[in-house]
This record gives structure tokens, sequence and C-alpha cells, in this order.
């Protein structure tokens, strides 16, 4: 099964990402339950600001656009605040983002790119994911 790919859930749901307009307004609701934030990072490349906050053996990552033309941007002047994906752990993006293609999944982007923390990640499509933009991501 080798060539099976990487991401099958042995590392679990990495992270929910939640698009949110301000990270300074909306962390408190999440501090409110005990949640600590643990790591502010700005993503430059894609226009977003994130906030982890670790939850059991996953992490909420709050995204706050940066400018205008940010994927966060758009997604929060179409639907306003809410989840934006899903990112589950990946050993291998690379691997993934050829199994899926070949398989002819939509992805994103014509290969991963760097993400926050020293990820690489890939997002699929979410027509080609039943509606759900999933980020897959792999640890440095
Ligand atoms: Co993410």
């Amino acid at each position: 099964m080798g060539a099976a790919g990487s991401a099958r859930g042995s590392g679990g749901i990495a992270h929910v990402g939640i698009a949110v307009r301000s990270i300074e307004e909306a962390r408190g609701f999440w501090e409110a339950l005990g949640l600590v934030v643990e790591h502010v990072e700005e993503v430059p490349h894609e226009g977003v600001r994130v906030a982890m906050i670790p939850c059991g053996t996953s992490r909420i990552e709050l995204l706050e656009p940066t400018r205008e033309d940010s994927p966060i941007a758009t997604f929060l002047a179409k639907r306003g605040p809410g989840i934006h994906h899903l990112c589950l752990a990946s050993d291998d993006v690379a691997a993934d983002d050829r199994r899926l293609r070949e398989l002819g999944f939509t992805l994103l982007r014509p290969e991963p790119t760097a993400g926050a923390e020293g990820t690489r990640v890939q997002f699929v499509h979410p027509k080609s994911a039943g509606g759900v933009l999933v980020e897959l991501a792999e640890e440095p």
C-alpha cells in the first residue's frame, strides 16, 4: 500500500481553519472556553495572519486577511466569517498532490507551497471534496 498515499488519517485533523475579520476580536470566544492562542504568524504570500489555538490533539486556526486580494478577504466578502477549511496531516504532500491529480481531483495550486510554521501545503478544491475546502499539510 506504499503507493496508496499518505494522508490516511494517522495524523488526524491537523486543524480547522476559520475565517475571521479580526483575530483580536475573534480570539476572546475561544479563550473563554479555556483555550490558549499558542502562535500568531503572518503568511505574506497568502495575505493572511493566522492564530493557532490547540484544542485536544487538533487545533483551531483563525485566519485574518491582511490585504484586499487575500483569498480570506474574498471568502469573508462572499460568505462572512465561518469555517473555511479542514486540514489533514499528510506525511508526503507531494505524493498526495500527484495521486489526487492522477485520479482527476482538482487541486488549487500547481504544486505544494509553503504554509504557516514551515509546513508544505496543498488545497483540494471544494468541488472535488463534497463542498469542503481540504488542506493537506506536511510538517517540516
Ligand atoms: Co490551514
